[in-house]
């Protein structure tokens, strides 16, 4: 009999309109890894909060240590030994990485903290997880990345018997993602149970011994993982059945839409490709190549020192994003959260907000034309809420990605910049915006995806260009493209983002 740590039992939780939780019983055993599916919106975070006492659960209890609670106190659940890095990041940007992992328990010499030891602490810290980053770097100069790993040497830094990983690897490139898991399976043979939440299928089977499937706020039910496969697990993921294939693309390329000519910035070298209309162009590179940075040079993000851009032929100056969006530019950051959700707004004035022109009249909205727009676009990417006039902040981490999707889609760009669209997305949800993307593309627009993800990337790209610490090192065509030749071209020192994994 494997000895239980955790036991929840009937747990339930409402909200006004919404059951995030209806009555979910599950156990977790001593050091076993426990991973947790389902689509965004099925209340896996709302699940993990209730033990970590964030949020109290309107019915049911919760046991861990020989005590039943009603409602566990977040101080109480930390003390007790449970940890989190949850799907939201929660450091403090203008704070050291010591500084950080230390908060709220400074060590001191007498009045003062102690920053030698707490820098010497975290670097022995970090070197067991086997990460280098500088304990007094700013957090807020770090990759997302780095960032990921900070918040897991915070949770480990404490004395964990359970630890909650809400979708850790997402920010997480293949070989960071795997130092992870390295650092979890340690964990695991301490005697830590691991409860681990993702999207990335292929990550459940690799890791955990068991898995629990969640759907509209229930426990479908939980499986071994060695008796279980990719598909059956879909299938009660989603209720209904699901093709793994990417559309194709119909369409032949024509005209030139943009041209790069020689960019420079300060983050990125000599870049220069062309765009056309109706194709999707990837951009594969590992985590600090420079991809997200050639996508803010474009956008007037970033100021460029020399080079030009062109667009359909005539060079333009795109001095700053309000000048690339009058260009009929878009871009779908990677980091949602900071740049693309006003997150106290509803769905409805975020997917609109930057379209007021197209569904306006003489400068009145046209309240038909909004409604149309909007109720499609939460209909065709599953945005899961009661109504469109949901505040955005209460949604799940997923369909508030998707509110951002929606807002650039309800645009009329010629040009969009997609910078790891499904990042976080469910399964069902990551087709239909292959559908749209695609659908796009084949309207006439022109589109550049940002992508770590090797299937995606090859899926759906109809040219993938390869980057590598800043430079443009190669392009492949569809037909030559596999995962191994990008990987080749894009390895090497792993360079710019300052914390190599090893
Ligand atoms: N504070 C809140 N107010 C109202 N509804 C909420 C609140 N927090 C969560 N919800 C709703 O509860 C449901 C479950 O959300 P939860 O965040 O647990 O989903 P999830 O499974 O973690 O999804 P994802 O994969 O997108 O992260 C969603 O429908 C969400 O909109
Ligand atoms: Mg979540």
């Amino acid at each position: 009999m494997k000895e239980i740590v955790l036991a929840l039992k009937g747990i339930t939780k409402i909200y006004p309109g919404v059951k995030a939780l209806d009555d979910v019983s599950l156990t977790f055993e001593k050091g076993e890894i426990h991973a947790i599916v389902g689509e965004n919106g099925a209340g896996k975070s709302t699940l993990i909060k209730t033990i970590t006492g964030a949020i109290a659960p309107t019915a049911g209890t919760i046991a861990f240590g020989g005590k039943e609670y009603q409602k566990l106190d977040p101080i109480e659940a930390i003390r007790v030994g449970i940890g989190a890095v949850y799907q939201e990041f929660n450091l403090i940007p203008y704070l050291s990485v010591a500084e950080n992992i230390f908060f709220g328990r400074e060590l001191r010499q007498g009045a003062f903290t102690d920053m030698k030891a707490m820098c010497a602490e975290t670097e022995q810290i970090l070197n067991e997880l086997g990460v280098r980053i500088d304990p007094r770097a700013r957090v807020k100069d770090l990759s997302v990345a780095c960032q990921q790993i900070v918040e897991i040497a915070k949770s480990v830094s404490k004395e964990v018997k359970v630890l909650i990983l809400d979708e850790p690897s997402a920010p997480l490139t293949n070989s960071e993602t795997q130092s992870m898991f390295r650092i979890i399976k340690k964990l695991k043979a301490k005697g830590v149970t691991i409860i681990y939440i993702s999207h990335r299928l292929e990550e459940i089977f690799e890791l955990s011994d068991r898995v629990t499937v969640m759907r509209d706020s229930k426990k479908i039910l939980t499986l071994d993982t060695g008796e279980t496969d990719r598909k059956s697990l879909i299938s009660h993921m989603v209720g209904r059945s699901l093709s793994d294939d990417y559309p194709r693309n119909e369409s032949d390329c024509c005209e030139t839409t943009l041209q790069a000519r020689g960019l420079n910035t300060a983050y990125v070298n000599n870049i220069t490709f062309d765009l056309r209309q109706g194709e999707i162009l990837g951009f594969a590179g590992l985590v600090g190549a420079g991809r997200t940075e050639v996508a803010r040079a474009i956008f007037g993000a970033d100021a460029v020192t020399s080079g030009e851009i062109l667009l359909f032929g005539k060079p333009v100056r795109i001095k700053s994003p309000a000048d690339a969006i009058k260009n009929k530019m878009g871009l779908i950051p990677e980091d949602r959260k900071s740049h693309g959700v006003l997150l106290s707004l509803a769905i409805r004035n975020n997917i609109t907000f930057s379209s007021l022109k197209h569904i306006s009249r003489y400068g009145y909205l046209n309240k038909k034309k909004e409604d149309a727009v909007v109720h499609t676009l939460k209909e065709n990417l599953r945005i899961k809420a009661p109504s469109v006039n949901q505040q955005v902040k209460n949604l799940s981490g997923g369909n508030q990605q998707k509110v951002v999707l929606a807002k650039w889609l309800a645009t009329n760009c010629d040009i969009l910049i997609f910078d790891e669209p499904t990042r976080g997305i469910d399964i069902g949800a990551k087709q239909e915006i292959y559908k749209l993307m695609r659908q796009l593309a084949e309207s006439g627009k022109s589109i550049i995806m940002i992508s770590s993800e090797m299937p995606e990337l090859l899926g759906m790209s109809d040219r993938i260009i390869v980057m590598h610490e800043g430079r443009i090192v190669g392009e492949l065509k569809k037909e030559e493209a596999t995962q191994e030749r990008i990987l080749e071209m894009a390895s090497g020192e792993a360079g710019g983002c300052g914390c190599n994994a090893n």
